[in-house]
């Protein structure tokens, strides 16, 4: 929630202070392995031997099973699912350190955090009022709502009336520019104000964290608009939470498996009936915001949609929003209902086990995928096979390169029957045209960033001038060095938080866990040799710029003399 930035400098402290294999242990024991190396079971893949290892020297944690790693803020995003605020807001709460804000960037900035307290009131408000209404408590038992599941989602009543909420929470000037801020009140030309739900069955909605943030309300009869929604306000975005969530993952510390929904009374009728993993948007479609947030829960989504028309374009949509954001490790599913069912109801008729035998049998999105092109066009002609393939291969190059899309694509070309090399890539074309013609970096420059970024001490074995290398890698080399003196960093762990979210990331954690050979003792000298070989490189190439400079212009006499001491350094 918080937009204002968060100094690097502040990072840097909270890493200095806590300690990684304490940290980690709270939550997952370790063992010890060496004087400076703990092992466990890793907690983010299922695994019986341990692979995940955690370090004291680099505070860093690496699995050799499923490639997570990082340091103590990676720990709590991926171990307690936090965004990266948050997870520094936790650090800085365990070590008793206040986070200093920089100037406010943004207007999200000046959310109010009253308003969470507010709608927890207003939430238990309405709770208080479903209790002595028999009308509206008749109505969910009809629905089959049983009395606990009812508590699980808060669910609550807003009595008729214009101002129950307006009287009962909004007892200053200050609490009724609140309420209405949070959506609870609409204003009138008068400028006073007025309840914005009467007469209806309250849902909650609430965030990842179970705070919340809006609700949904129901008619009880018949009317219109059956649901009423909470406005956008500054604590609830409509396009990006997702209904039902809280509950599922407070159900399911690991959720195998997400079902996307349609309704408030589906979420809560299946969740009765033991299928605790679903959840809605709310009165909007499945938009890249609500997958990237699943995506970090789960590695598989299952759609429901109505068996209808209707329902089959929504799910073709959903399946246009997925697929330029889908990732090989993510499996995306379509389950089509029968007509006039919906979740609530089907449940309800046939029961648990048959629903998920339904959920089981849901098409992947390559069957559902092929099937609706396929219907589009007439595989038995050439000229239908030619537009099949044309279309078909347009949306499959939305999708990331990757292992996913290579099955796409060679399924593509087995159904059309044309050899899978025929069909051209732009992307990939474009891709291979822009390589960088630079020559690899040399093993003496990875040998040296590795010890580096495993040992960042040992930039202060560098004091003379670094020489200067047209090489890939070398720039990055040099800003290592810059950043760990500038910093004064000791931990692989504190240096990588300088690459959050950077190209560089993956390159330098991988380089955080190689395993050099190199014993302790040995360390010092062999990143000075790297060093000594890198300055050798240095002067090759310089003599190399030097010559072909003769060879076309001639050199002046200063230049000569350049040369020639470049020439006996290097014989040095
Ligand atoms: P449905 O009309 O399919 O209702 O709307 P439902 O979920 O089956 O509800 P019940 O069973 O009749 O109580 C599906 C979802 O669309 C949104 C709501 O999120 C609802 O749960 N919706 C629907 C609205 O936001 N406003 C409406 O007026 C209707
Ligand atoms: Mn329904």
């Amino acid at each position: 929630m918080t937009t204002e930035r968060i100094p690097r400098e502040f990072i840097q402290q909270l890493l200095t202070r806590v300690d990684i294999v304490d940290f980690i242990d709270g939550r997952v024991p370790l063992r010890k392995k060496s004087s400076n190396n703990y092992f466990a079971c890793c907690p983010f893949h299922t695994e019986k031997s341990a692979s995940f290892s955690v370090s004291q020297n680099k505070q860093f944690y690496y699995c050799f099973g499923c490639g997570a790693h990082g340091n103590a803020i990676d720990f709590l995003m991926q171990y307690d699912k936090l965004s990266f605020p948050e997870a520094i807001e936790s650090l800085a709460k365990l070590t008793g350190m206040i986070i200093p804000r920089e100037r406010a960037a943004s207007p999200k900035s000046n959310i109010n955090p009253d308003l969470y307290e507010l709608l927890s009131q207003v939430a238990k408000y309405y709770q208080i009022e479903l209790r002595q209404s028999s009308l509206a408590v008749n109505y969910l038992k009809k629905r089959g709502l049983s009395g606990n599941i009812a508590k699980d989602f808060g669910i609550g009543y807003a009595p008729p009336g214009w101002d129950h909420v307006l009287q009962t929470i909004g007892k200053s000037a200050t609490l009724k520019q609140q309420l209405f801020e949070a959506g609870m009140l609409i204003k009138k030309d008068d400028g006073g104000f007025y309840d914005r739900f009467r007469d209806r069955i309250m849902f909650p909605i609430q965030d990842r964290r179970g705070r919340t943030i809006g609700f949904g309300g129901r008619i009880i009869d018949k009317g219109e608009p059956k649901y009423l929604n909470s406005p956008e306000t500054p604590i609830f975005q409509k396009g990006h939470e997702l209904y039902g969530l809280y509950q599922a993952l407070q159900a399911h510390r690991e959720l195998q498996r997400v079902l996307i929904v349609e309704g408030y009374m589906d979420v809560i009728a299946l969740f009765q009936m033991d299928i605790s993993y679903a959840v809605a948007t709310l009165g909007t479609a499945t938009n890249a915001h609500h997958l990237q947030r699943l995506f970090k829960h789960t590695s598989e989504i299952v759609f429901c949609f109505d068996g209808d028309q209707a329902g089959r374009t929504a799910a073709w949509r959903a399946l246009l929003v997925t697929l330029p954001i889908i990732r090989d490790d993510i499996q995306i599913r379509f389950m089509f209902l029968p007509d006039n069912e919906d979740p609530d109801s089907l449940i309800r008729k046939e029961g648990k086990t048959a629903f998920e035998q339904r959920i089981q049998n849901a098409s992947t999105l390559s069957h559902f995928f092929f099937q609706h092109m396929g219907a589009q066009t007439d595989l038995s002609t050439t000229d239908g096979r030619a537009r099949f393939v044309k279309l078909a291969n347009e949306h499959l190059q939305e999708l990331p390169p990757g292992i996913f899309q290579t099955m796409m694509l060679g399924e593509l070309a087995k159904r059309a029957r044309i050899d899978v090399a025929k069909l051209s890539t732009p992307k990939q074309a474009a891709k291979t045209s822009i390589k960088p013609k630079t020559a690899r970096s040399p093993s003496s420059l990875r040998l040296a960033i590795t010890l580096l970024v495993q040992e960042p001490s040992l930039a202060n074995c560098i004091t003379g001038p670094l020489p200067s290398l047209e090489i890939r890698g070398f720039d990055l080399f040099v800003r290592l060095i810059d950043i760990i003196k500038t910093h004064a960093i000791t931990t692989t762990g504190s240096l990588l938080e300088h690459f959050r979210d950077t190209e560089e990331d993956k390159l330098l954690s991988k380089f955080a866990h190689l395993e050099h050979m190199i014993p302790n003792e040995g360390i010092i000298l062999e990143f000075l040799g790297s060093i000594a070989r890198l300055k050798k490189l240095a002067n090759k190439q310089m003599i190399e710029t030097m010559l072909s400079k003769a060879a076309q212009n001639g050199l002046t006499s200063d230049e000569k003399q350049y040369l020639h001491e470049l020439i006996q350094e290097g014989q040095s």
